[in-house]
């Protein structure tokens, strides 16, 4: 059973082939949300200036099907794992995957915060950041 697996976790950013508009957002994530709840995954997904940055969590096999999928995804390209580990705890308990479109100095600010920037970096670190931007929001 799945449930028996580790957590693995994964956080990269890529660059969206042409901008999306909200519609075409909306639908990539509603059909995600349904797929991540019956897979057992659970996640975050920013978009900003033409950038998405993701972290995945959820048991090992389905996470590394699930981001084998999105690497291949026609609709964005130079898919960048940044992190990715084995056993941390879930974070975004809550959420199937939860979203947020975000501005250049916050995308910039998240970059630097998660290891984008090519600092060697934990993961547990890089969770923490994501997980105190989405609890600043409220
Ligand atoms: C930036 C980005 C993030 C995505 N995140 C997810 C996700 O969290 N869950 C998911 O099921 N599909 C996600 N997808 C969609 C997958 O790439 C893929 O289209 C979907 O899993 C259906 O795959 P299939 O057409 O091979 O069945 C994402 C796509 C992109 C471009």
């Amino acid at each position: 059973m799945s449930n028996d697996e580790a957590l693995l976790s994964i956080i990269y950013v890529s660059s969206a082939t042409r901008l999306l508009a909200d519609d075409e957002l909306e639908q990539l994530l509603r059909a995600a949300r349904e797929h991540n709840a019956w897979r057992g995954i659970t996640g975050l997904l920013l978009y900003g200036d033409g950038n998405f940055m993701q972290l995945l969590e959820g048991p090992e096999s389905e996470v590394a099907a699930l981001y084998a999928r999105i690497q291949r995804d026609p609709r964005h390209h130079t898919v960048i794992t940044v992190q990715k580990e084995l056993g941390l705890p879930r974070e975004f308990v809550d959420w199937s995957m939860a979203y947020r479109r975000v501005d250049a100095p916050t995308w910039l600010r998240l970059s630097r915060g998660i290891g984008a920037d090519g600092r060697p970096l934990r993961l547990s670190a890089a969770k923490g950041v994501l997980q105190d931007f989405w609890a600043a929001l409220g």
